[in-house]
């Protein structure tokens, strides 16, 4: 870990963002569901927080490979009051069980606690039972089973029918 720089991400990371983002959603099963972009990222930098874990130059490369990112932000709980959510969390496969999520978990959970968040929460598949793991041992549970929810979303395609119903999409 003592090559490894954990640090608030930059406008110049946001093009390696993307591609670890791409990566994570692969992993997921979900490639086809990206429709964000590097703009999309720039442009909204005020709406998440996002860390990095910095690694060492290698060879031949002339600037300092990313090897994982946290993306979480911040919402108004009615019940709970500010809490955080934990968006996407990734570490390339060739650097992790090293510590690195940890030490990004560790930096996000440091900036939870002094916002004075309530609690932080992510969602995680049913099968990624190694992240469920990762999670459970920080200290997290699992509260989809306490409370046997589901979430729920609509499409702004629905919402725009929703919000005007005179309009037959
Ligand atoms: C989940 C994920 C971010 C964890 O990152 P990571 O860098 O592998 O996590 P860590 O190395 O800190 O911890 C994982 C395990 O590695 C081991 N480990 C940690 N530090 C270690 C070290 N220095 N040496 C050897 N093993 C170590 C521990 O067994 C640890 O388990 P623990 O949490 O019970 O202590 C990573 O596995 C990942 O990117 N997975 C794929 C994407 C994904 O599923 N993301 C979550 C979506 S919800």
């Amino acid at each position: 870990m003592a090559d490894i720089h954990i640090r608030n991400a930059r406008e110049e990371d946001v093009d390696k963002i993307f591609v670890m983002t791409k990566e994570l959603a692969e992993h997921l099963g979900e490639k086809n569901t990206i429709t964000v972009t590097p703009e999309l990222l720039k442009e909204n930098q005020m709406s998440y927080k996002c860390v990095v874990a910095e690694g060492k130059v290698t060879d031949g490369s002339s600037s300092k490979p990313l090897l994982g990112f946290a993306l979480y932000v911040y919402r108004f709980d009615g019940w709970e009051g500010k809490v955080a959510i934990l968006d996407s969390m990734y570490v390339v496969p060739e650097h992790r069980n090293k510590g690195i999520g940890s030490a990004l978990y560790t930096t996000v959970a440091k900036d939870v606690v002094a916002s004075g968040c309530s609690y932080m929460e992510q969602l995680v598949h049913n099968w990624n039972t190694s992240a469920q793991e990762f999670y459970k041992s920080k200290g997290a549970y699992d509260f989809s089973e306490t409370f046997n929810v589901h979430a729920f979303r609509i499409p702004t395609s629905k919402l725009e029918e929703v919000s005007n119903p005179d309009i037959k999409l």
